[in-house]
């Protein structure tokens, strides 16, 4: 039986497509996390299945490990691994720098942990995440449990010092209860409308304590792929202006 695709969904399948094109029988792959991911995830498995390829994945959280398992893909650790080849993975925002928010999905720590793991980083989304400054989308930083709303004042004071338009911050829920990450950590949402200077606010946040990680993801893509809805896709390249 053949599912009929939604508009959005065919340009995620058409995005993931590209990615498995880039892989190679032996490599060590990050597998991200999300709705677009997921796609990746199954046609990963299709090739893995078809062509035989001996493939190792490190899924960057238990959602992902489950489904690529349910799909017979091999799994191991990062750990295990060591390095990776190729890490695909989904975003919330990309700009023309092709610097990402993540962590929509709540997976930010893992993903970035294996995406700087990684000799090469593709990331899927589509035409409307695309942004000429970060920021929009809210950006999640994901924090320890003990003295959260200590963490939170600490971040809010902070935000009152930086170039951006929003300052509001939200506890992210799980129906009554505070989301909880695979790691144990909760996450707060920071709609902050527009960030002047990603890499000052990324770096400020991670100096706070109570911080683990941020949803900035900067100099870390290698390559955008944007799905479209009529089953087509881009690919942006990372040009590094500096490099001869
Ligand atoms: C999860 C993520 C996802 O990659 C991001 O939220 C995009 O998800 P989707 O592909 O469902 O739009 O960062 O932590």
């Amino acid at each position: 039986m053949t599912r009929e695709l939604s508009a959005a969904d065919i340009a995620k399948r058409a995005a993931a497509k590209e990615a498995v094109a880039l892989v190679e029988d032996g490599m060590r792959l990050g597998l991200g996390t999300g709705s677009t991911a997921a796609w990746y995830v199954e046609l990963l498995a299709e090739r893995v299945k078809a062509e035989k390829l001996n493939v190792i994945g490190v899924p960057t959280s238990v959602r992902t490990g489950k489904q690529a398992e349910s799909l017979g893909i091999k799994l191991t650790t990062l750990d295990e691994a060591g390095w990776l080849d190729l890490t695909v993975d989904g975003a919330d925002e990309f700009d023309p720098d092709l610097n990402l928010i993540k962590g929509g999905g709540g997976a930010l720590l893992q993903e970035k942990i294996v995406a700087t793991a990684s000799d090469r980083v593709v990331i899927l989304t589509d035409p409307t995440k695309q942004v000429e400054s970060l920021g929009a989308f809210p950006l999640p930083v994901e924090v320890i449990p003990f003295g959260w709303e200590t963490t939170r004042a600490i971040i809010e004071d902070l935000l009152e010092t930086l170039d951006v338009d929003g300052r509001e911050t939200v506890l992210r829920m799980n129906k009554d209860e505070p989301y909880l990450t695979d790691c144990g950590h909760f996450i707060i949402d920071l709609h902050l409308k527009r960030i002047g200077d990603a890499e000052e606010l990324s770096d400020a946040l991670n100096r706070i304590a109570g911080v683990v990680e941020n949803g900035l993801f900067i100099d870390i893509a290698d390559e955008i792929i944007v799905g479209h809805e009529d089953g087509t896709a881009d690919v942006i390249v990372y040009e590094d202006e500096d490099e001869d």
